[in-house]
């Protein structure tokens, strides 16, 4: 079983990102051969300097490794070591429908946003297509926010296979339903173009700031609240054992706590969490060639897949 999933270099990862992408993929690398990459081309659609970009994929592989992702069992590498994908990428987009790309929502999401309307913003799909194909790839551990453009792909391959024969597999999206959509401190799905996140390598003081900022209603202190209402709890039930979810619970129904007490616990229990992570990260700091080596490492491996898949996709559609 071979397990596929990319993410984008354009900012600092949160923890949306962590339970909704990386934690799933760092646990199915016990699975099957798992191919991670730092997908360097799709940020170019919204980084447009390149010291950032590259200091950007430098430290989301920094960050990725420091999570728990084992470059001796994944292979990890950045998407531009393997330019392959912008080949095939073509080559999707000659039979892809222009109804199929007009109907994504994250093109429309994205220019609600205020991006601007660029091809490569539209193709996005095609090329995230491409990346998934061009490695025979079988699961896609992704948040819900990707599900429609594993759709898409699953379509751009029957449609490939359809013209010119069984070439590609079809590959399933794997989307883990507890953590569907993290949500930020403002409740909405945490995203870093909301300003809502919450970082999972943040300094102490800053992370303390902002899940002290976390919106909630005016429940008086005395009165029973929601937990399953609650931004505070919903964050809390990912990083607390079940007793101590339980317990938080309980007290929400009680009434007599106020929320302010409660986001000091969710602090507590989110820096513990993440404190074995924070200690790897600064081993691999130390050590100056662990990500430059597990990067050089992925991309042979990488090649080698994808170099396979294209010699059958040339040779189907005719070019050799
Ligand atoms: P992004 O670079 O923000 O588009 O997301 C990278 C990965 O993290 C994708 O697989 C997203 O689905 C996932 N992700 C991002 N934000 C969240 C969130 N708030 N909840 C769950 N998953 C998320
Ligand atoms: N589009 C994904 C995101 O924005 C990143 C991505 C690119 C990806 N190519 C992929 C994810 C292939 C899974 C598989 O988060």
């Amino acid at each position: 079983m071979r397990i596929l999933s990319g993410i984008q270099p354009s900012g600092v990862l949160h923890i949306g990102n962590y339970f909704g992408m990386m934690r799933p993929a760092i646990a199915l690398q016990a699975d099957g051969e798992a191919l991670y990459f730092i997908a360097d081309y799709h940020a170019l659609t919204s980084v447009r300097d390149p010291d950032t970009l590259r200091e950007n994929s430098r430290r989301i592989a920094l960050d990725f490794l420091a999570c728990g992702l084992d470059p001796e069992r994944a292979t990890v590498f950045r998407h531009s070591d393997v330019p392959q994908v912008t080949e095939l990428a073509w080559i999707l987009s000659t039979v892809a429908p222009m109804g199929l790309l007009e109907r994504a929502t994250s093109y429309k999401d994205k220019l609600a946003r205020g991006m601007a309307a660029t091809v490569g913003l539209f193709n996005y799909p095609v090329l995230m297509a491409s990346d998934i194909l061009i490695y025979d790839s079988d699961i896609v551990p992704v948040g819900k926010d990707q599900k429609q453009h594993i759709e898409i792909t699953r379509d751009l391959a029957v449609k490939m296979n359809e013209t010119f024969g069984e070439i590609f597999k079809l590959p399933e999206a794997r989307i883990q339903a507890a953590t569907e959509t993290v949500p930020g401190i403002d409740g909405q799905k945490m995203s870093k173009s909301y300003g809502n996140n919450i970082d999972i390598f943040g300094d102490e003081k800053e992370t303390r700031k902002r899940v002290m900022s976390v919106v909630t209603d005016s429940t008086p202190v005395e009165a029973t609240k929601n937990p399953d209402k609650s931004t505070i709890f919903m964050l809390y039930s990912l990083v607390a054992s079940q007793d101590e979810v339980a317990d938080m619970r309980e007290r929400f129904l009680e009434g007599g706590t106020g929320y302010a007490d409660f986001k000091k616990g969710l602090f507590e229990k989110l820096w513990e969490y993440f404190a074995p992570m924070r200690k790897r990260r600064e081993e691999i700091l130390k050590d100056k060639s662990y990500i430059d080596d597990a990067l050089a490492h992925g991309a042979k491996r990488a090649n080698e897949i994808a170099d396979q898949v294209m010699q059958r996709v040339r040779r189907a559609v005719g070019l050799r």
